[in-house]
């Protein structure tokens, strides 16, 4: 191992605990570079559903019953966690949804419908996935409102210094970025985004997918309104993850989904609605895969979310220090000592996909595409790169088969 920190946990102990490493694929362990995708789950997490499923199932908040109250004990003890896991104030500001992409949209229709209108500016990055991007080019184009980007310069970082001036005199009501980019790894200080949004009397909505399964996020001390994160991707299971909203503005919106659950009283005239965070759980709640989501938030503090962090920025930096030495490779993104366990990189000369499928000849898993950030990737001025992506479960030795495995790319393909 050549990675000169000392280690903050230790990955191949932690490796124990996920039945997934037990496998070999194409006869060759398992080298899961691809956790910015989706993280593997942990044993204590499959059988906390497993526990559920088989002592207290039934749905939530609905019977009297014993088993029903078992439930419901069971969901609500999830959103507590949930709600310490990210320092919110009340667990009814946390509200349990499928994932980041629905919580995005969720504030995008709930709090965009009524509160954007011609003369309006969204602000969002060039540096945002998908799914915090495309909800508010179309709220900003339903509503008339100006939809913009702040440009990123060299190293994929935000330019703060262009927020004033992309805005101009327009009257700024929402801004939109992410903690850690999905594609990059860039950490952006969005302490100072936000800080600037109230200034201009705007809302600042943070997308956490890539950054609260890997560091300590503080709703508060990050200075959000909104903040939005998958489960899937911070060990827990697929299907369920939140959105955190500040209660005042979670009251003053509209329900986004409507039906069972979600409302206070029905009439034929008009319905009013339930109280938060009730008002956005419409419909059967995902009871099993919050339980499993509260095991994964107790998982990841066990383990320690500053441990996570080192490990993975640790893993990084080795990462882009022996990719140099592979050679006719290039890399994106900033330096290492400003990003996450995220690496980006393309083979001169060959199509990320193809690098890929040689890669995975040799156990190895990474992401080729363009990451669900077109935009960034016309920033970039390509079509897609490859994506090594690490977690607690990451060993130095899967960077080496990874840096070995280019030198076969290059050798069969270059
Ligand atoms: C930064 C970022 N935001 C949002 C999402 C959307 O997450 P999901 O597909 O779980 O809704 C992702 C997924 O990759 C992401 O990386």
């Amino acid at each position: 191992m050549a990675v000169t920190a000392r280690p903050a946990l230790d990955a191949q102990k932690l490796r124990a605990d996920f039945p997934i490493f037990e496998q070999k694929i194409h006869g060759k362990p398992l080298a899961y570079l691809d956790s910015a995708v989706s993280s593997q789950k942990p044993r204590q997490v499959l059988d906390a559903m497993n526990v559920f499923y088989e002592t207290s199932y039934t749905n939530v908040h609905r019977g009297v019953y014993t088993l029903s109250e078992r439930a419901t004990d069971a969901y609500e003890g999830a959103r507590e966690k949930v709600r310490a896991f990210v320092n919110a104030p009340s667990a009814r500001e946390v509200i349990f949804l499928r994932n980041a992409t629905e919580a995005l949209n969720l504030v995008a229709y709930s709090w965009g419908l009524n509160n954007l209108g011609p003369g309006d500016v969204v602000l969002v990055s060039e540096l945002e996935h998908h799914s915090n991007f495309v909800p508010w080019q179309y709220m900003a184009n339903r509503t008339g409102a100006d939809f913009r980007m702040l440009p990123l310069d060299e190293h994929g970082e935000l330019r703060l210094d262009l927020l004033d001036e992309t805005v101009g005199d327009g009257n700024v009501k929402v801004v939109a970025t992410n903690l850690v980019s999905n594609s990059l790894g860039t950490i952006s200080p969005v302490e100072k985004v936000a800080a600037w949004a109230h200034e201009r009397g705007a809302i600042y909505v943070c997308d956490a997918a890539q950054a609260a399964p890997h560091r300590t996020v503080d709703v508060q001390a990050l200075g959000c309104d909104f903040l939005a994160v998958s489960g899937h991707k911070m060990c827990g299971p697929s299907g369920v993850g939140f959105l955190w909203g500040r209660a005042e503005l979670l009251e003053s919106m509209e329900p986004f989904l409507m039906g069972g659950h979600m409302i206070r009283q029905v009439r034929f005239e008009t319905t009013t609605w339930g109280e938060l965070p009730h008002k956005f759980e419409a419909g059967t709640a995902p009871a099993a895969e919050a339980v499993g989501l509260g095991a994964a938030v107790d998982y990841l503090t066990d383990v320690g979310l500053d441990a996570i962090a080192e490990h993975e920025h640790a893993l990084a930096a080795y990462a882009l220090e022996r990719l140099a030495d592979v050679g006719g490779i290039t890399s994106y993104g900033p330096p290492a000592d400003r990003r996450a366990g995220i690496v980006s990189f393309n083979v001169d000369g060959i199509h990320p996909h193809d690098v890929a499928q040689v890669l995975d000849s040799e156990g190895i898993a990474i992401r080729a595409g363009h990451h669900c950030c077109q935009p960034l990737m016309t920033k970039l001025g390509v079509a897609a790169t490859n994506r090594a992506s690490f977690y607690l479960y990451t060993v130095p030795d899967e960077i080496d088969r990874l840096v070995e495995g280019l030198h076969k790319v290059r050798k069969i393909l270059g």
